[in-house]
């Protein structure tokens, strides 16, 4: 029978933002996660490359913004990189405590803060903490297993938004806002009412809307979906991020290859052996990624060919396959060595820059509706978001929502006055 489920936050995905929101406002009530399916199938566990900190000491706060606000083109907001950047070395503090493991300095070998630093395209500096070439999956592990563990979360797995609860939806007089979800428990078909003073949206971006995509199933776009017909703003739709190299395989399915092989020194070719990102711009293969998947792009219509290469083989074999065991793997699996042979690429659809409209507490227009990570549009990315920036949006976003939501907790709560509508739902709900 469908059911009222009543909590203090309810989160609505469960990839990074939703996971660090949750741990925070959980030592103050009672939390529900709902995820579409296993609680780390999210797009978190895939991303491969790290997240951003300035941490070395050849590095500022100013470069990383500038890098930031390049890569943007003219559309970031520049209040919002500021308090991004700035929060990023406390972040990742936070999810060192939280239990992440992050690849730790090696002698003779770039570092800040005791941690390896990466580089991706768009940076001037080594600035990305990563873990091997799996970071995302790192990132989930420690925090499901937080969740899972902690009294105040409930982890509803296979459980979908369907629509956001609104009082105007409802028929309650005053100003429109929140009161949490429908949920589709795809186990046994019936849509319960999830209801909290606080509603996160952390579901993610839309790069499923394309045929070939580095996302994974789940990344359908129903929060700024939900968010949208809800009444909250969406922008910046149109930027959709396209990763320049993704595995071109006819088995290999949305897999990426990280921009940190480029970092690390891996070169762009067409099959013909042409190094040709020099002639596209000045940071050669690490450009900005919307500059190289353009690049691709064009030398593939020139050429008529189907795919590039990447090539890393002239580096230590031994550093490769220590460096990106899962590519090295899953590249392996294909029958394609990367130690000797180069990896065929395109780019895909990788990241939905826009999404549903917040400001700096990560709330929506929609009150009592937040919204962290790759669902949101905070005015971090403007046009083309800069390489391992969405980690860091995840989490800063979250810690920021989770403040405000712990201030709201008091004053919003909506229990008193939705039962009777509420138990008329549920009665609907259950005689369809
Ligand atoms: O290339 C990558 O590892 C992707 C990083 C990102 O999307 O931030």
């Amino acid at each position: 029978m469908a059911e009222q489920r009543d909590f203090d936050f309810l989160v609505l995905g469960s990839g990074l933002a939703g996971l660090f929101y949750a741990l925070r406002v959980a030592e103050r009530g009672r939390v529900a996660i709902v995820t579409k399916r296993a609680a780390d199938d999210s797009a978190t566990s895939w991303a491969q490359g790290g997240i951003a900190a300035v941490l070395a000491d050849d590095d500022s706060f100013d470069d990383h913004q500038r890098d930031t606000l390049t890569a943007g083109a003219g559309l970031c907001h520049e209040d919002v990189v500021q308090y991004v950047v700035e929060r990023a070395p406390a972040v990742v503090e936070s999810l060192v405590k939280l239990g992440v493991h992050f690849d730790p300095a090696e002698e003779d070998a770039p570092s800040g803060g005791g941690f390896a630093l990466g580089r991706e395209g768009g940076h001037g500096r080594r600035r990305i903490l990563h873990h091997r070439d799996a970071t995302g999956r790192e990132v989930e592990r420690a925090l499901v297993e937080r969740a899972r563990a902690h009294p105040n979360i409930a982890l509803f797995e296979q459980h979908l938004g369907v629509d956001l609860v609104t009082t105007l939806r409802s028929g309650i007089a005053g100003p429109n806002r929140c009161a949490g979800a429908y949920v589709l428990d795809a186990k046994t078909n019936l849509v319960h009412c999830f209801l909290a003073p606080v509603t996160l949206l952390a579901t993610g971006g839309g790069g499923k809307v394309y045929l070939y995509t580095s996302n994974p199933d789940v990344a359908s776009g129903d929060g700024i979906a939900m968010g949208y017909r809800a009444g909250a703003t969406v922008a910046n739709l149109e930027f959709m991020q396209f990763h320049p190299t993704c595995l071109f395989h006819p088995q290999a399915k949305s897999f990426l290859i990280t921009e940190a092989v480029r970092g690390e020194g891996g070169i762009l070719k067409t099959l013909a052996g042409d190094a040709f990102m020099p002639r596209y711009h000045a940071m050669a293969d690490l450009a900005p990624r919307d500059v190289v998947a353009r690049a691709i792009d064009s030398e593939l219509k020139r050429s008529g060919n189907e795919c590039v290469l990447l090539d890393i083989t002239h580096k230590d074999p031994a550093f490769v396959r220590e460096r990106f065991p899962t590519i090295y793997e899953r590249c392996l699996s294909f029958g394609i060595d990367i130690t000797r042979q180069p990896i065929p690429v395109v780019p895909a659809a990788h990241y939905t820059c826009g999404g549903v409209r917040t400001d700096l507490h990560g709330e929506t227009d929609l009150p009592n509706l937040f919204a962290a990570g790759e669902v949101s549009c905070t005015g971090l990315h403007g046009a083309n978001r800069l390489a391992s920036n969405s980690l860091l949006e995840c989490a800063v976003f979250a810690d920021a929502a989770a403040e405000e939501s712990l201030k709201r907790l008091d004053e919003a709560r909506p229990s008193a006055e939705v039962p009777a509508w509420q138990a008329q739902w549920v009665r609907g709900a259950t005689s369809r």
